[in-house]
C-alpha cells in the first residue's frame, strides 16, 4: 500500500513538474543574478564604481593597438639623448623624400620657410620670432632633434605628434635634413634604391591613424587653422559684449 501511494506520489509530482514545462519560457532559474545582468550606462553614475563612475579611464601603461611609444622623455636629458642616439629608421628613397617635402611644404614651410632658412611668411610677417634656419651652427640639428622637437614642440613650436604619424615624420626628416645640407652647400646625398629599401625596411607605417596622402593633409591642414580664425573671432565677440 506505501508502496502504491509512493508512486502514485512520484506520478503527480513528475506530471506536475512536466505540466508546467513552458519550452518558451526560462522556468525556474538557479542563481538568477547569472542570467540577469545589470545593465549600467556607459556614462551613468552607480555606487557600485570609483567616484561613481561608470566610465572608467584605460589601466595607466595602456597604448592603442599598431601605437608605439617614443623612447624618449619631454625634457632637456631627453632631447640631448635623442640628438646623440636616435636615427632615421626610414631608407632615404625618392619617394620617402619627396612625401616629406610635401608635408614639409604644409606643416612646416610658413614658419621654416621653402629653404628652412627660418625665412617663413609668419617670420616675415614678425607673427613668430626666433625662428632658426636648419644649418644653425649653435643648434647642429641631427636627425634625433629634429624627431624630438616634431614630436614634443619647442617653445613656439608647437608638437606635430597629432597631426603627422610616425612615418611621416620621419619622411620630413629626411627632407629637413637635405635642407640643411642645400643651405651648408654640402652635396646631395645618394637616392636608396626602391628594392634595396624593400630589404631594409624597419618602420612600417605602423600609427593607428590611416595613411593621408598629401593633399588630405593639406585640406586638413586648412580646417584647422580655418576653425583656428572662427575661435578667434569668436572670442572677439565675446569681449565686445563684455
Ligand atoms: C609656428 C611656426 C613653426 C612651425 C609651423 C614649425 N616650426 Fe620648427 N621652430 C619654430 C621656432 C620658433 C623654433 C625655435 C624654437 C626655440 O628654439 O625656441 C623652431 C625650431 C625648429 C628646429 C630646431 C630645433 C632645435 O633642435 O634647436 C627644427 C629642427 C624645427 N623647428 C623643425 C620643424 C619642422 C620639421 C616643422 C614641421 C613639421 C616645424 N619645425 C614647424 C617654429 C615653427
Amino acid at each position: 500500500m506505501k508502496r502504491l501511494f509512493n508512486i502514485g506520489l512520484l506520478l503527480v509530482s513528475a506530471s506536475l513538474a512536466v505540466g508546467c514545462f513552458n519550452k518558451d519560457d526560462r522556468n525556474y532559474q538557479y542563481f538568477p543574478n547569472m542570467y540577469e545582468s545589470v545593465g549600467y550606462e556607459a556614462y551613468g553614475s552607480y555606487e557600485t564604481f570609483e567616484n561613481s563612475q561608470e566610465a572608467k579611464l584605460p589601466v595607466e601603461g595602456t597604448i592603442p593597438r599598431g601605437w608605439k611609444p617614443y623612447g624618449y622623455e619631454d625634457s632637456n636629458d631627453g632631447y640631448q639623448n635623442a640628438k646623440a642616439n636616435l636615427s632615421n629608421p626610414l631608407p632615404y628613397t625618392e619617394d620617402n623624400v619627396n612625401e616629406g617635402k610635401a608635408l614639409y611644404t604644409i606643416y612646416c614651410a610658413i614658419c621654416h620657410g621653402d629653404k628652412g632658412d627660418g625665412k617663413g611668411t609668419l617670420s616675415q610677417r614678425e607673427k613668430i620670432l626666433g625662428i632658426p634656419a636648419y644649418n644653425d651652427a649653435g643648434r647642429a640639428i641631427t636627425e634625433g632633434s629634429v624627431y624630438h622637437v616634431m614630436y614634443y614642440g619647442l617653445n613656439t613650436m608647437g608638437s606635430y605628434a597629432a597631426q603627422i604619424s610616425e612615418k611621416e615624420r620621419w619622411q620630413i626628416n629626411h627632407y629637413v635634413m637635405d635642407l640643411k645640407r642645400q643651405l651648408n652647400g654640402d652635396p646631395k646625398r645618394e637616392f636608396v634604391s626602391e628594392e634595396e629599401a624593400e630589404l631594409n625596411t624597419l618602420v612600417e607605417n605602423t600609427d593607428a591613424t590611416e595613411e593621408m596622402s598629401a593633399e588630405e593633409h593639406r585640406e586638413d591642414n586648412h580646417a584647422a587653422e580655418t576653425h583656428e580664425e572662427e575661435t578667434t573671432e569668436g572670442e572677439q565677440e565675446n569681449t565686445e559684449v563684455n
